[in-house]
Formats: structure tokens, sequence, C-alpha cells
């Protein structure tokens, strides 16, 4: 396989030639604008009882402490108890609904997105996965994920998540420069950073940092220093994710005077990103994503959600806007927070989500996007495309890893 002491230029050529455009963050097919919706209960049922006999769950928790002007997952500004309440109720109702399909199954992995997962209670949390084990059996692989930031995370909550079994710990820092985080209103980032820091020691806690390249106000000098910086609190891993616009977001953002870097910019930050993590001895793990060398073998599975040790063929998701997938088939929940609750309420939920029957050819690509992902391997009319510092003889080399999400771009639809 390509080494990594390829010369700066090939490399830079490479991000230029593969990263100038955005690239789709889905590890699926088809989009969802593509479903057909044809996937009626009795299919879904179906599917599940049909798959291998571990699954993941996602659980997906939408609320922040305040929104980020950046942000493009689905969230709900909300710190009251009563939404919290609310979005409990609904999220046992799902439990519920699932308990008797996955009786015969083992829960794998558990993750806890958002949102903010941490922003509920440290009660509601406990009482949340309490309910999880209680319904599902646990696998004796079983790994608990969650996802928060530095400043909605308290050692109450950590002493809660670890006995309750949750260690690994994605922690979204975007940036550490004052200056751009105030461009995303995260202005009290930096103040819970070294309470963050002395708790990571104390607990020694293995956590995933995630960046995002692209915001206002970054410049190369500024955002490398971050992740110096970032580098020295020992991480496993380092995820830079180009900046992504929705487009419900473009009038706000003129609002706002909000202004990203241009698309060469992004490029070359990211470039610089991974030239100064190469030579610091992490390694492309997939996705824009890198590892430290504390870490080398552990994350052998990649999801939507991120890395764990090993991955099911099903995983549902509840809660607004989840996405549920299994080899035949594709779901997603309303993610409008109170009409999800309605639906809950009225048990019309599965009837009011988009979905689709995977076809053939979507099994297929998933089939490839999955191999590409999981063990570097892209069959050879696809390889042929590429430039041989990516791919070689179906094995995507290690600078491939770099640019994977531009190689699975690249399959056939
Ligand atoms: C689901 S978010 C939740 C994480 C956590 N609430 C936080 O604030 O970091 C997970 C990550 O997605 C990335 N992300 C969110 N919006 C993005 C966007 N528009 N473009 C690129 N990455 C984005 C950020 O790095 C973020 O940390
Ligand atoms: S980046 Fe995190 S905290 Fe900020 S709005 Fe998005 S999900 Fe919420």
């Amino acid at each position: 396989m390509k080494d990594l002491d390829i010369n700066n230029d090939t490399l830079k050529h490479l991000f230029q030639k593969f990263r100038s455009s955005s690239s789709s963050r889905y590890l699926f097919q088809p989009s969802i604008s593509k479903w057909n919706n044809d996937l009626n209960e009795s299919d879904y049922e179906n599917h599940i009882s049909e798959s291998s006999d571990t699954f993941d769950l996602y659980i997906h928790i939408p609320f922040c402490s305040n929104f980020c002007t950046f942000c493009g997952c689905n969230i709900k500004t909300s710190t009251q108890e009563k939404d919290h309440k609310n979005l409990l109720e609904a999220l046992f109702y799902e439990i519920s609904i699932h308990k008797k399909l996955l009786k015969n199954k083992k829960l794998l992995n558990l993750y806890l997105g958002g949102g903010t997962p941490s922003l509920l209670s440290t009660d509601m949390m406990k009482s949340l996965l309490n309910e999880v084990y209680s319904s599902y059996n646990l696998s004796a692989n079983f790994e608990g994920h969650i996802e928060t930031t530095p400043y909605n995370l308290n050692e109450s909550y950590i002493t809660i998540l670890k006995e309750m079994n949750i260690i690994n710990i994605k922690i979204g820092i975007q940036d550490l420069n004052q200056s751009v985080l105030n461009r995303i209103n995260r202005t009290k980032q930096s103040e819970s950073l070294n309470k963050f820091l002395e708790l990571k020691k104390k607990y020694n806690l293995k956590i995933q940092i995630e960046l995002v390249a692209g915001l206002p106000n970054q410049t190369e000098n500024s955002f490398i220093k971050s992740l110096d910086e970032i580098v020295s609190w020992d991480v496993e891993t380092i995820t830079i994710y180009p900046l992504a616009i929705k487009d419900n977001l473009s009038k706000l953002h003129s609002d706002l005077g909000f202004i990203p870097l241009n698309s060469d910019e992004k490029v070359n930050l990211m470039f610089k990103s991974a030239q100064s993590l190469l030579k610091k001895n992490f390694k492309p793990l997939g996705f824009d994503c890198y590892r430290s060398s504390n870490s080398i073998g552990k994350y052998k599975a990649r999801s939507t959600f991120g890395f764990s040790t090993s991955k099911s063929d099903l995983l549902i998701g509840i809660g607004p806007s989840a996405i549920s997938i299994g080899k035949k088939f594709i779901k997603r929940n309303e993610n409008i927070y109170e009409k999800y609750l309605y639906l809950c309420r009225q048990n019309n939920l599965f009837n009011q989500s988009f979905k689709h029957k995977m076809t053939e050819k979507n099994i297929l690509i998933n089939n490839k996007i999955d191999s590409a992902i999981q063990r570097n391997e892209i069959d050879i009319e696809t390889s042929s495309k590429f430039d041989s510092n990516l791919v070689e003889n179906g094995q995507i080399t290690n600078y491939g890893r770099l640019f994977l999400s531009s190689i699975l771009d690249k399959l056939p639809r």
C-alpha cells in the first residue's frame, strides 16, 4: 500500500482536484429526494426480523443551549424541562414499539447524538438509558457513544455516563480561535475548556474531536494553532469537516454578515491541516478523520455517527429526523420536533415517516460503499477513475482515506 511520505505537491494537487467541490456526507444511497415511500409496516418488520442477530441504536436528542450559526444538524434550542420531558415520553414510545421486533437480537452500539444529548438532566439521561437497557438485550461487546460540547459536560454528567457504560465521547470544538467562535455564536466555549480538560485528565477520558474548516474569520495560521493545541490534549481522533451550508441558512447568513471561506481557502485549510496532522504521526481514518497513534486498531468500523469497534447490519434510529437503515430499507422519522411529538402521541409515526425499499441497484452500491469504508476495497472498474495515489489495485491507499468522501461520490449511482 502507498506510504504516507508522499511529497507535498502531490498531496496539494489531490486536494485541489478532489476537494474543491463539496462532497456528500451520506454513507448510503439513494439520497432522500429519490426515496419511493414504498415501504409498509409489515415490510419494515420483516426486514428487521431477517437481519442478523445484532443491531445498533441511534437516539436523536435535538436540544441545544444556543444555536451555532453554521450548524446543519436537526436541532431545537431549548433548556426547558417540559420540552425535555415531552421528548423522553416520545422516545419511550419508540423504544417500546421496537421491543417485540428486537427481542431476539442484541444491542451492539448505542449512539446518543443531536443536538447535544448531555443537555438532558442527569436524571433524565439515567432514565432514558435504563429504559434502553431494560428493553433490549445487550451484546457482550456493547459500546455506548455520545456527542457533546465542552460547555455542556460537567463532572456529575461524566460520572453518570461512565456508570451507565457510555464511554466513547465525541466533543464538538469547531475551532479554538475566539474570533471564529464569536462568529458562530459559541462565545462561551473558551471559558469552559480548562475545566473540561481537567475532567478529561481526572477521568482519563478517551475523546474524539470534531472541527469545521471554512468558517468565517478562520486563517491558516489560526487554524493550525488550534489544531496544535488540540493535538497536545492527547486525543484519539480528530475529524475536520468541510463547512456545508444548509440552504435555509442563506438568508440568516446574509443578515448576520456570516462570510464563510471561499472554496479555495477552504481546500487550502484542509490541505494544511492534513499536512500538519500527518507530520505529527496522525493517520487518515476515512471521511476527513485522522487517528492518533494511541488509537491504532481501535476504530475498525465507521457509521454515519462516527467510529466503533464493530457495527451491525441494522441501525434503528429513534427521535426526530432519526434514520433507520437495513440492507433492504431506509426510513427517516419526521424532523420537525413538534410534529414528531404529535405523531408519537397519535401512534402514527411510521405512516408519516419518509421511507424507501432498497432496489437491487441500491443494495449493490451500498455494498460497494460499505466495503470502501470498512475494508478500503473498491471494485476495479471504479478504481480506474482514480489517481494511483488514491486507489491501487482495488485497494484505497492511506492517502485515498483522506479523500474517501470524494471516492464514494464517484461510485456509479
Ligand atoms: C451533530 S453535531 C453535534 C455536536 C455538538 N452539539 C457540538 O456542538 O459540537 C456534530 C458535528 O457536526 C459538524 N457539523 C455541524 N454542522 C456542520 C456543517 N454545516 N458543516 C460541516 N460540519 C458540520 C460539527 O463539527 C459538529 O461538531
Ligand atoms: S453545533 Fe452542536 S451545539 Fe451548535 S447548534 Fe449544532 S448541534 Fe447545537
